[in-house]
C-alpha cells in the first residue's frame, strides 16, 4: 500500500469515528502538553493499536491516541504519544501521525518539545516560541519517491514557523502574563544528551534550543502546506562551559513544572486562530 492509500484509509476510518468531517487544528502533545488533552470536549479516542497500520508506541505504560474533539470552539485533532527517531523508527513512521493529521484537513499544526537551551538569557523552565529551525537529523523525512498530491518535491521552508502565529503567540503570552523566549530550534536525532563540545557547536551554528523531535514533523507539515506553531520548555541549559549532568528525570520534572503556563498558552492559540 503506498502512502496515499494508507493515509486515506485511515482518514475514513478516523472520520468514521469522529464527530465532525475535518479538524481544523493539530496540535501533537509533546512534552509538557499533555494536560491540554484534558480541555479537549466531547473527545473521542482512538488508541493507536485501535488504528490498523498505525505505527506503535515502544514506551511502556504510555498508551497512544488519536483524540478528536472540540476545544475552545475550534474543531481539534490531538495525537497524544510521538514516535521518536531515536527510537528505531524509520523516518517514514517518525511523520506518519503528523501526516495523518495534516491529510485530515486541518490549517494549523501545534507541536510542544522538551529542549535543553544554548542562549545564555535562557532559564530552565522558560517557554520557547521556536521561530526556524536546523535540521540535523541523519536521515531526511521526505527522501524517498514524492507523491506530488501531498506536496512538493522541493518544498520552500520559508516561513516554516508562521511569522502571523509567532506575534500571535506573543501577544497571547502578553496578555496572560506567561514570560516567554524566542528563538531557534536545533533539531538531532539523540538519544544522548550533547557534550560540551556539541553544546557550543551547536550554539554556534546558530541554535538557541537543542531537541530530539519537532523537526521532522514540521517538514512534512509545511510540505502538506500546513502552518505551523512550535513550542519549547526549556528544560536544561547546555552551557558549554559549565555544564552539569542531564537525565531524562531531570527534563520530566522541568517540563512537568512548566506544563500548566505551556497548556494555558497552546489553549489560548488555539482559541484565537
Ligand atoms: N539536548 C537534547 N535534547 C534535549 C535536551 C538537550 O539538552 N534537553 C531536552 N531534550
Amino acid at each position: 500500500m503506498d502512502l496515499y492509500e494508507r493515509l486515506s484509509k485511515h482518514k475514513e476510518f478516523i472520520l468514521s469515528q469522529f464527530k465532525f468531517d475535518r479538524p481544523e487544528v493539530g496540535i501533537i502533545l509533546g512534552t509538557g502538553l499533555g494536560g491540554v488533552a484534558d480541555e479537549i470536549k466531547s473527545a473521542v479516542k482512538i488508541p493507536y493499536k485501535d488504528i490498523q497500520g498505525f505505527p506503535v508506541s515502544t514506551v511502556k505504560g504510555h498508551e497512544g491516541m488519536l483524540i478528536g474533539g472540540e476545544l475552545k470552539g475550534k474543531k481539534v485533532c490531538a495525537m497524544r504519544g510521538r514516535f521518536h527517531y531515536y527510537e528505531g523508527y524509520d523516518m517514514s513512521e517518525v511523520t506518519y501521525g503528523a501526516k495523518l493529521l495534516c491529510f485530515l484537513g486541518i490549517n494549523t499544526l501545534i507541536v510542544s518539545n522538551a529542549a535543553g537551551g544554548l542562549n545564555p538569557q535562557f532559564s530552565r523552565g522558560d517557554i520557547m516560541i521556536i521561530t526556524d529551525h536546523i535540521n540535523f537529523f541523519s536521515e531526511h523525512p521526505l527522501r524517498g519517491p514524492n507523491d506530488e498530491r501531498l506536496g512538493p518535491r522541493f518544498p520552500d521552508m520559508c516561513n516554516t514557523y508562521d511569522k502571523d502565529l509567532v506575534k500571535l503567540t506573543e501577544n497571547i503570552a502578553l496578555d496572560i502574563g506567561i514570560k516567554v523566549r524566542k528563538g531557534v530550534y536545533f533539531g538531532l536525532q539523540g538519544p544522548t544528551f550533547e557534550t560540551s563540545a556539541e553544546y557550543r557547536m551547536i550554539k554556534t551554528l546558530g541554535a538557541d534550543a537543542v531537541g530530539m523531535s519537532t523537526v521532522p514533523e514540521v517538514i512534512v507539515a509545511r510540505w502538506m502546506g500546513v502552518k505551523v506553531v512550535g513550542l519549547s520548555i526549556i528544560s536544561d541549559l547546555g552551557l558549554p562551559d559549565a555544564l552539569e549532568p542531564i537525565n531524562h528525570e531531570l527534563v520530566l520534572a522541568a517540563a512537568g513544572e512548566a506544563s500548566p503556563k505551556l497548556s494555558k498558552l497552546v489553549v489560548k492559540i488555539v482559541e484565537r486562530l
